[in-house]
């Protein structure tokens, strides 16, 4: 590929608030910095199918405060095959598109890793999943605005937890992470936290159990990281049911309620920041990198190092929620 002169941008994947700034953000820059910008419809399906259309900068005028991405997005099977990659690749060509800014999470950059070796093609990426499960970023776009919802619904069943002395699992997301489920237990004063890193041999809700929880409060609120392999919320109250009828235990899980919403002030910020830093990377020559945020700084990511390497949890979180939850 020679010198970039036009930009195809796309979301994809799970979407996130704060990806409307961001594709605001890739045009506007890209515009202002002398490039033609298209944007492509429903992540890669429309890279593959030919759902493109060319942006000017009203394209993005009046969207920084929705939730959602008006480009759509969708997780594409076909675009997991050398098929649907070369077909890809063609409408790039067709539609003269010649580098891309994904934004999206870890299969959308695997996508993009993948696409832009295979085609020779200046790909960088922008972390957008509220799950924040991206490597070498502190913080990914929409993972703020979600902890903000969560909060909030938690403090509404606060209310109920009190007036009833019972004992809630409220179930969030974050795929097989549990940022989301540690901070927003930190953030919403809750007792504890059941998450994907800290499942080693000990059985967490034996050791909130056993730590005495009822000690100084008759309610409690328990934030579990979603989980396919032992079943989330709904199987630690079932457990609760057999193991300790005597708490009156309650459910509710959370949804896709986390996924939606205005994108908070930081969202917005981060989104705008790291639209501007992806134009900027290819103006540098930068390919196959997620623009991410360390210590408040914009930096380079591989995307092998990005989507491959395990997030690690700050496990001093861990230590402040077991320490204010006496
Ligand atoms: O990756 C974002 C996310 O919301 C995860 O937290 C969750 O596991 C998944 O997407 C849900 O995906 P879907 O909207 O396809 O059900």
């Amino acid at each position: 590929m020679g010198t970039i002169k036009c930009i195809g941008i796309l979301t994809s994947g799970g979407d996130a608030p704060g990806m409307n700034a961001a594709i605001r953000a890739v045009t506007r820059s890209a515009i202002y910095n002398g490039f033609r910008v298209k944007g492509i419809y429903r992540g890669y399906e429309g890279l593959i199918t030919g759902e493109i259309k060319e942006f000017q900068t009203q394209n993005v005028s009046n969207i920084i405060q929705q939730g959602g991405t008006i480009l759509k997005t969708a997780r594409s099977k076909e675009f997991e095959t050398p098929e649907g990659r070369k077909k890809a690749f063609e409408t790039m060509q067709k539609e003269g598109i010649d580098a891309l800014v994904v934004i999206g999470g870890d299969g959308s950059l695997t996508g993009a890793r993948i696409f832009g070796e295979e085609f020779n093609i200046p790909c960088v990426g922008l972390p957008g999943t509220i799950d924040n499960d991206l490597f070498g970023t502190d913080t990914t776009i929409g993972y703020d605005t979600a902890m903000n919802t969560i909060i909030e619904c938690v403090d509404k069943i606060r209310d109920t937890a009190t007036s009833h002395d019972r004992l809630f699992f409220v179930e969030v997301m974050g795929r097989d992470a549990g940022f989301l489920a540690l901070n927003s237990a930190i953030a919403s004063g809750a007792e504890a936290a059941i998450i994907p890193e800290d499942r080693t041999d000990a059985d967490q809700l034996e050791e909130f159990i056993n730590r005495g929880f009822r000690k100084t409060k008759k309610s409690s609120i328990v934030i579990v990281a979603e989980s396919p392999k032992d079943g989330g919320a709904m199987h630690y109250a079932e457990r609760v049911k057999n193991e300790y009828p005597q708490y009156d235990v309650r459910v509710t899980i959370l949804g896709h309620i986390q996924r939606g919403g205005r994108p908070s002030a930081h969202d917005r910020i981060l989104a705008s920041r790291l639209g501007c830093a992806a134009i900027e990377a290819l103006m540098e020559g930068q390919r196959n990198v997620m623009i991410g945020i360390q210590n408040d700084k914009i930096v380079y990511v591989p995307f092998t190092k990005a989507v491959k390497n395990d997030k690690p949890i700050d496990r001093s979180l861990i230590r402040v929620l077991d320490e204010l939850s006496i």
